[in-house]
């Protein structure tokens, strides 16, 4: 049985779709079919200016088997800015292959590293969560419903690199507008077009010129074309002063925009917070929300030379 991998030219990386479609649309949550189109304009998205500009494309391999793709890679070895300071090394930005094909993942993952290696590359990091917009509404990190691709890194040495981001969703979402905790407030609605077939929403609480806090909405369908992801919108951010928290701003932003939300058509509502985020977890439980997903990113250093294998202590 043949295994090949192949280098992928970039410009025909749209093709890839079907791999993405196959192995993990609509098995990880909040992850919807790609067409070629999308999938070629939201690997790399050009808003995102984390990456630095000498940042080079990398390189796209294929897994086949028997002539048959069976997952993919992506790898480029560069530097990204991340909190203020320098994150360098080899990135992943992706890799799948199909379940039960081990050796094709294992043969892509080797293939990312000699590649990282070969250019100097000493640490590892694979799902960065930089591009593939496309993927887990802006939040390409790996989640544990790709257990064997999460177990291929793990048994490779990755460890994951920070806290996961854990994912909740609310079907057939159903909202009460409270009271305004300070009627004197102003609230203002902003309405944005954007990719999706509905518009992005973000509610304000303004005081005498100051921002109480907000919530920022944002259509599934900005991230990815399918029919599925149009009438589902994003929490993508909530937050509230901390003077004026446990008043009920947090509630009441938060349902004013889904209510906003809902008169526009959606239907369905997801948000996303820090695993370590208690606080944001315990309150959007409270209003409807369940756990759907922990999506996460690794890291590998690469082994100091005394602890290399096959060198023998002094
Ligand atoms: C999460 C956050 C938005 C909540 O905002 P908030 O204004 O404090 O939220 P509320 O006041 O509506 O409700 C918060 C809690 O206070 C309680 N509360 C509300 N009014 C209260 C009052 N008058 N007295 C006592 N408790 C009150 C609510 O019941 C709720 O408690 P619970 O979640 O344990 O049930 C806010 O803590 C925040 O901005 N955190 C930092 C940013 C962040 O983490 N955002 C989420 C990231 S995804």
């Amino acid at each position: 049985m043949t295994l090949e991998i192949k280098d992928w030219p970039l410009g025909r990386i749209g093709e890839l779709a079907d791999i993405y479609n196959a192995q993990v649309a609509g098995l990880v949550p909040h992850c919807y079919p790609i067409t070629p189109d999308w999938f070629s304009a939201g690997w790399h998205d050009p808003t995102n200016t984390d990456a630095l500009p000498s940042f080079p494309d990398g390189c796209v391999l294929v897994g086949l088997r028997e002539g048959k793709k069976r997952g993919f890679a992506h790898v480029r070895v560069g530097g990204i800015m991340q909190s203020g300071s320098l994150l360098d090394g080899g990135f992943i930005h992706f890799l799948t292959y199909e379940v039960g094909h081990r050796d094709v993942g294992e043969a892509l993952l080797k293939q990312c590293e000699q590649y990282s290696e070969d250019l100097g590359a000493d640490t590892m990091h694979a799902f960065d969560g930089r591009f593939y917009r496309f993927h887990h509404l802006g939040y390409p990190l790996a989640s544990d419903k790709m257990g064997h691709v999460c177990g291929l890194l793990g048994m490779n040495g990755y460890t994951i690199a920070d806290e996961g981001e854990m994912f909740m969703e609310y079907l057939d979402y159903d909202v009460v507008v409270p009271v305004l905790p300070r009627p004197a407030c102003d609230i203002q609605v902003s309405v944005k077009e954007g990719h999706g077939e509905l518009p992005n929403i973000t509610v304000e609480a303004v005081h005498l010129g100051q921002d109480l806090g907000n919530c920022v909405l944002v259509s599934c369908g900005d991230y990815n074309g399918a029919h599925e992801a149009q009438n589902r919108i994003f929490v993508k951010g909530l937050w509230v002063m901390k003077e004026v928290r446990r008043r009920g701003w947090g509630r009441y932003l938060l349902m004013r925009a889904l209510d906003e939300a809902y008169r526009r058509g959606y239907r369905h509502t997801i948000i996303s917070t820090a695993q370590t985020n208690y606080r944001a977890q315990l309150f959007y439980t409270n209003y409807g929300y369940r756990v759907t997903d922990m999506v996460y990113g690794f890291v590998k250093q690469k082994a100091p030379l005394a602890d290399a294998p096959g060198r023998r202590p002094a």
